[in-house]
């Protein structure tokens, strides 16, 4: 076998713990596993791993905003990405975590090597930081007006009304997205990556033959023209991921541990595998390494990755492969149109089967995006699996079972047709081990009509009523079988399920992968023909989009989203609060401050003084007269401007978007609310 003796670690690109796997995922697991399975038919010692990305800023708020830790949010959805994972027919030999010790050790052991060699330089920088939730603001969680065009609403990074790109001190009128508060520039001590010294070894990496495909190249090389910049791998507390072995307080950014995540997924399969670790990390191994990633983080895997492997003094991969995104009836995938479909939601409805053949039949090598038209994907479901393939399996054993008790012919009527089929297998090899898959599909449906050919002319269903042909319809059925049996083995990496069920059928061993020595089954007693495959209901697709737009509806959105529910209290908690009814009888502007509007409340015999931040909402003549709601027992507080003895109740994220309450008529000053 071709594959004999190769040695090779795959990896997919590990998901975010913070969210579900979605048909976008799939096109890179299904794709994976389709070549990783392919492999091991092929006789090669190949090994898939992947893992969860768990660290990180957005890891961190989903768990607080879902009131639960870390920890337990990843287990949650680390349990629901194996669950679909498995579903989907992913076979990785090792699913693991990058919170894990093998990753926390690998990652300390990489930093110090990179450390120890003069590739970590520490800076002090300038960051935006929010005094009110007291972190460090990732520039996704700043929003504010673009400084190049003034749009609106724009994130820390870029703004998607113009492009541009700057950095989040740049932007105009800044707030955090995750307090509403307006960020302060703090400084802090950071750890960058020197990557500028990996200039000459990335310039020769990126093009030696295979390490990337050549529009990739291309994209890199335009990188490596415009310069490469110092990365900084560290971020500060509050953050869910490790702390830096010699510096205390202080965090790697999710991204320099989640590619280690790969090594260390691996290193527990080697543990569980008695596998030799350094054979295959170890600078100088023999060993084939291949990351499949989406096109959207080919710069972690082409620049930062190698650069960091061969700093370290590890193995560089043997090439990293990208693939587009997936559009779904071809637009970008939408929660209002239904087309945002988790991988639940698809399994609810229709067989994993058909997407990881649709999938299969729409990749090639290349990066272009893949459109999933839920038309397309019906028609060629059911023309191609059911029509083509399974089709032939149910018309010639229904005749093996009732006239010859499962047995089959002891001799094919056409040997050179069973040859021919034989004789496709390299080019078919080749087109899987280049990632062609689509080319693959088509070949094998092609030899698949061939097959219905050979079946419609000698035409079983004729013979079988023609008294004294029973050897005739017996070896065409056998025929038929045996072609059936060569098609799906060139299809088990798409469809291994399929593959299964037809090996029960012929009751044969696990098939490898054919080739011109692969005998025909003759005089062999096979099993009852069990259904395979059922043709795609399009009602199935339609209840799969409503219920992909369902799940948004109970999605919280608008501010409730901004700011989810906070923890549940007790009635006791509750009523310690004393909330009266107020009337402003003065209001005034504080020299001095900017935010601050300084309040007279009469509570109904009794006057206090607060100072509220509401200066940007509303005008201080406008106030005088009308009534609100204060909290009455809050502990007085000394500010600069004064006392301000409670406070008065607001809504809205901030600015100018303050909302003072404002009770119904009737209520009076001094009134508890409650
Ligand atoms: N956690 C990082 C990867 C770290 S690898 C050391 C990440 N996670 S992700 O969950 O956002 O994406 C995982 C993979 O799925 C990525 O390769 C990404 O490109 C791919 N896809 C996510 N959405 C996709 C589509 N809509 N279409 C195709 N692939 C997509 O990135
Ligand atoms: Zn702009």
């Amino acid at each position: 076998m071709p594959s004999q003796g190769r040695k090779m670690l795959v990896t997919s690109a590990l998901p975010y713990a913070n969210g579900p796997i979605h048909l976008g995922h799939l096109v890179e697991y299904i794709q994976t596993d389709v070549w990783v399975r392919f492999q091991k038919m092929r006789g090669a010692e190949c090994w898939y791993v992947c893992a969860d990305d768990t660290h990180g800023t957005p890891i961190m708020l989903k768990a607080e905003q879902e009131g639960t830790t870390p920890e337990a949010l990843i287990g949650r959805i680390g349990s629901e990405h194996r669950a679909d994972f498995a579903e989907f027919g992913i076979g990785f030999d090792c699913y693991y975590s990058t919170h894990s010790e093998e990753n926390r050790e690998l990652a300390g052991e990489i930093y110090h090597r990179l450390k120890d060699r003069g590739y970590i330089e520490a800076r002090t920088i300038t960051q935006l930081y929010d005094p009110v939730k007291k972190m460090f603001l990732p520039d996704r969680f700043i929003k504010g007006e673009c400084p190049k065009c003034g749009a609106k609403d724009q994130y820390g990074d870029s703004c998607e009304v113009c492009g541009a790109t700057y950095s989040p001190t740049e932007l105009k009128n800044p707030v955090s997205a995750v307090s509403g508060a307006i960020p302060v520039e703090r400084e802090t001590e950071h750890f960058f990556f020197k990557l500028s010294s990996f200039d000459g070894f990335l310039k020769d990496w990126v093009h030696q033959k295979g390490h990337l495909q050549p529009e990739v190249a291309h994209k890199v090389d335009e990188w490596l023209e415009t310069g490469l910049r110092e990365w900084d791998i560290t971020r500060d507390p509050p953050y869910f991921g490790f702390e830096i072995p010699d510096a205390p307080g202080k965090y790697f950014y999710v991204w320099l541990d989640a590619p280690i995540g790969y090594m260390a997924s691996f290193k527990h399969l080697c543990q569980q595998k008695g596998l030799d670790f350094e054979a295959w990390w170890g600078e100088g191994s023999d060993s084939e390494l291949y990351h499949f990633i989406g096109k959207d983080i080919i710069y972690f895997h082409a620049l930062f990755w190698p650069a960091m492997l061969h700093g370290a003094g590890f193995r560089t991969p043997s090439a990293v492969y990208a693939h587009g995104f997936l559009t779904v009836n071809g637009e970008k995938m939408s929660k209002s149109r239904g087309t945002f479909i988790k991988a639940r939601t698809y399994l609810q409805h229709l067989d994993p089967q058909y997407l990881r053949y649709y999938f299969a039949a729409k990749l090639g090598s290349g990066v272009e995006d893949i459109d999933l038209s839920f038309e397309d994907f019906t028609q060629r479901v059911n023309a191609d699996l059911v029509g083509k393939v399974v089709n032939i399996a149910s018309r010639t054993s229904s005749f093996i079972r009732k006239r010859f008790s499962n047995k089959l012919a002891g001799q094919l009527p056409d040997r050179d047709l069973f040859q021919r089929f034989l004789m496709a297998s390299e080019e078919i090899a080749g087109l899987y081990e280049a990632r062609e898959f689509g080319k693959a599909m088509r070949e094998i449906m092609a030899l698949a009509d061939v097959a219905n050919q050979f079946i419609d002319e000698h035409k079983p269903w004729v013979i079988a009523k023609e008294p004294g042909r029973e050897t005739e319809l017996q070896a065409i059925c056998t025929q038929g079988l045996n072609l059936f049996r060569l098609l799906v083995a060139y299809l088990k990496p798409v469809l291994p399920k399929l593959a299964a069920q037809s090996e029960t059928l012929l009751a044969i061993e696990p098939d490898q992968w054919p080739d011109l020595e692969t005998q025909p089954l003759l005089n062999h007693k096979i099993n009852d023909f069990k259904p395979l495959l059922q043709r795609v209901d399009p009602d199935k697709i339609t209840a799969m989009m409503d219920a992909s737009k369902e799940s948004l509806a109970s999605q919280p959105q608008g501010a409730l989203a901004a700011e989810p529910i906070a923890e549940e209290i007790e009635f006791g908690d509750f009523a310690k609060i004393d909330l009266r009814i107020a009337r402003i009888v003065g209001a005034e502007r504080v020299e001095g401050a900017d935010k601050l509007l300084k309040l007279t409340l009469d509570l109904g015999g009794e006057n206090r003084t607060v100072f509220a931040g509401i200066k940007s909402a509303y005008d201080p003549e406008n106030l005088i007269g009308r009534l609100t709601v204060m909290v009455a027992n809050l502990k007085p507080r000394k500010m600069r401007f004064g006392l301000s003895e409670g406070m008065v109740l607001a809504a809205g994220p901030g600015g100018k978007e303050l909302f003072l309450l404002l009770p119904d008529e009737g209520a009076e000053p001094g009134m508890r609310v409650k």
